[in-house]
């Protein structure tokens, strides 16, 4: 039901027991959905924060730059800006400027380069001469990374534990927070009165009493008003528990901005409303510092303004076939389209969700359990890379920057951890790979380092090595809560990997209309639901997930690892989702396609694969990884699962007991290959997911 309705339905209803007197449009049961995040509650409270200028805000911190002076964050010498402040901003200068046209505009800029790593260095470090160093560097955005699991932390450290709390991280710079079960206990505490005694006949369909308060304060929020059209429903009637519950919400996020404030210094923005959808468009809605309410009472007015390709999830392709079909962008044109046309011109699925969401409707839960599922180093040489010592660079630096990663992420207290590795290796137009499992007892970095160059040596045997224009390497098929038992069970192929190649085996039916398909990344969730079902599931097979949360963990970072983030860092990490670049000629390598979505002030966030333009950095980073998932599982497929059925014939037993490192080559070397020679190992009786694997 959309809010309006909702709204009028009780308009002046005078209930049993209250001959005259208002009643509240929501009932005891509405109340009580609150508790269980019910994502259909009427009195759903979610807000959404976004840093501002994040980068920007980050080197500022960090170098101790007082808050009025201009700063921008720069990448090499002649790309685009990534991030600028608000004081800068103020001189016109954008992410779209050179370093050189940002000075020409304002002579007293800051312009701070990103943390690189340099071929033949362990970890990553802020450089004075970075900026001329696009051969030899590799840049970092982990700096903001690890200031990012700081924010997350702080934020769960000041909400309330128990089933009270529930926190998604949308992006590098962005949080979802559902606030309907705090707020909830917050209106026991202070309504209890009105809400905590039993509904009238103990029936939980009774309306609740109205609140006793007839006006609110709103403190220094932006309210977004009601609009001249509104005349139903205004400023004029008198405030009902949802507006309540947004104030309440309200108060707890500007606590919450505080805290971040007062802790570590970074200011942001915030939209409270009652969904994802909404509260996202408010928190862009007034920056910096400042939040946006929007009442439900206000929700007409403040999305007929809007294009809706800013909404989320229509700014692909999606918003495009919307456009194309009625001709124009403005929310405010397709609300007098009637649902049946919706449908008929868009599909049943797509027409009700647009429906849905041109009114501001939005179920979509704040997920906090997201986890990162895939992790990828990788490096496009410009100029291309001709010797073994220079790959083994490389490889060095990939291998210390996923293992600082898995680190943050588990790894030593085994909660997770990944089960395979994958090096990518591209010669002119030609792409190939190689992967092989990671056994658990060798996850370390230099085991990682030995693996890749293992990996790397079999992909020279082959011939054609060189010039070598990129290489990657990547860890997947992660795992959780493994023991730390480091026995021989790591060597066989069961639970995820088992599902990993499963999933692999089903994508190769539906490959072709996955391929067709990239558009549905941009697509409600109910219907990419669908597909991914019915697909067999290329994300499941090497990387990501494809919400924006991709980056998001739950398991918080140690504090001392994050605070390493001084220029100083002992121990780096780094991370450069990007995909892109292999096997495409023409294709913008990963750097240049990093910069050029940065610097297109039209679609910033757009895909230089399939023209998809995504919501955000992460979205567009989660989406290249998809792209890198499902080329990396075409090419491999065939050579992957004739690798693992051997495996399977003849399980590794006894590389089990031999020395790390002679085992790590040995385990890579087995899997990559696809010709494994078995070393007499013995058997071992399958476990289920064996058992299921099926090889055409
Ligand atoms: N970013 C990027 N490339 C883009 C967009 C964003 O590298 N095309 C980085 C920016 O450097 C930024 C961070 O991702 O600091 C978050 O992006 P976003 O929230 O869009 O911009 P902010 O710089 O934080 O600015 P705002 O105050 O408008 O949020
Ligand atoms: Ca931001
Ligand atoms: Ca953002």
């Amino acid at each position: 039901m959309s809010s309006s309705s909702f709204r009028n339905r009780h308009r002046d209803s005078s209930p049993a027991g209250a001959p005259g007197r208002k009643r509240s449009q929501f009932t005891y049961r509405h109340f009580n959905q609150m508790a269980s995040y019910n994502t259909s509650c009427p009195l759903r409270v979610v807000a959404h924060l976004d840093l501002d200028c994040f980068y920007a805000q980050v080197e500022m911190v960090r170098l101790g730059i007082p808050e009025d002076k201009p700063l921008a964050v720069q990448q090499w010498e002649r790309q685009g800006l990534i991030a600028v402040n608000y004081p800068a901003r103020a001189f016109k200068i954008g992410r779209h400027c050179t370093v050189t046209e940002a000075r020409r505009l304002c002579p007293e800029l800051i312009a701070q380069h990103v943390a690189t790593w340099r071929e033949g260095d362990d970890k990553w470090a802020y450089r004075e001469d970075a900026a001329e160093h696009i051969a030899t560097d590799k840049v970092s955005l982990d700096p903001y990374r690890l200031e990012s699991r700081r924010i997350m932390r702080v934020i769960k450290e000041h909400l309330p534990g128990g089933g009270l709390q529930k926190v998604e991280k949308a992006s590098i710079d962005e949080v979802f927070l559902d606030l309907t079960a705090h707020v909830h206990q917050v209106m026991l505490e202070r309504y209890g009165e009105e809400l905590g005694g039993p509904p009238p006949y103990g029936d939980v369909s009774e309306e609740l009493p109205m609140p006793a308060v007839t006006a609110l304060d709103w403190k220094a929020d932006a309210l977004v008003d009601l609009g001249e059209g509104d005349r139903q429903e205004g400023e004029f009637d008198d405030p009902d528990w949802d507006d309540v519950a947004l104030l309440v919400a309200s108060e707890i996020v500007r606590n919450v901005r505080g805290v971040i404030r007062e802790k570590l210094g970074y200011s942001c923005s915030a939209g409270v409303s009652r969904n994802k959808l909404l509260s996202k468009l408010g928190s862009a809605h007034k920056k910096p510092n400042q939040q946006t309410v929007i009442r439900n009472r206000a929700v007409g007015h403040f999305l007929s303004g809007f294009k809706f390709t800013k909404i989320r999830n229509l700014g692909g392709k999606l918003g495009e076939q919307v456009a194309d079909a009625f001709k124009t962008e403005a929310v405010s044109d397709l609300l007098t389209v009637p649902i049946e046309q919706l449908r008929q011109k868009l599909g049943d699925e797509n027409g009700v969700w647009i429906y849905e969401t041109l009114r501001g409707i939005d179920t979509s839960e704040v997920n906090s359990g997201t986890q990162i599922k895939s992790m990828l180093s990788a490096k496009s040489f410009r100029p291309d890379i001709t010797t073994v010592e220079q790959a083994t660079k490389w490889l060095r630096i990939f291998a210390a920057d996923i293992f600082a990663r898995l680190v943050e992420e588990g790894v030593l207290e085994h909660k997770r951890r990944p089960k395979t590795i994958n090096l990518h290796h591209r010669h002119g137009n030609q792409t190939r790979s190689r992967s092989g499992p990671i056994p658990a007892r060798l996850l370390n970095e230099e085991s990682l380092f030995e693996l890749a160059k293992n990996l790397f040596h079999q992909i020279t045997l082959e011939g054609d090595t060189w010039p070598c224009s990129n290489l990657s390497l990547s860890v997947a098929g992660f795992e959780e809560g493994v023991s730390g038992n480091m026995g021989i069970d790591s060597f066989l192929v069961k639970g995820d990997e088992a599902r990993v190649l499963k999933s692999s085996e089903s994508a190769r039916t539906s490959s072709s209309k996955e391929a067709l398909d990239t558009s549905t990344r941009q697509q409600p969730a109910a219907k990419r639901r669908r597909i991914d079902g019915a697909g067999g599931g290329i994300q499941r097979f090497l990387t990501t997930k494809r919400e924006p949360s991709q980056d998001t963990r739950t398991t918080a970072p140690e504090d001392d690892l994050v605070r390493r983030n001084s220029g100083e860092a002992k121990l780096g990490t780094s991370k450069t989702y990007v995909a892109s670049g292999m096997g495409w000629p023409g294709e913008p390598l990963p750097e240049e396609a990093q910069a050029d979505s940065r610097r297109s002030p039209i679609t910033p966030h757009a895909c230089s694969r399939c023209d998809a333009n995504l919501g955000g950095p992460e979205e567009l980073q989660s989406h290249l990884d998809w792209h890198f998932a499902k080329d990396l599982q075409e090419e491999e497929e065939e050579r992957v699962s004739q690798a693992f059925a051997n495996r399977q014939a003849s399980t590794a037993v006894n590389n089990a007991r031999a020395g790390s490192q002679k085992g790590a080559a040995a385990a890579s070397s087995a899997s990559a290959s696809g010709s494994n020679k078995s070393t007499g190992r013995s058997k071992k009786k399958p476990e289920r997911g064996q058992s299921k694997l099926n090889f055409g």
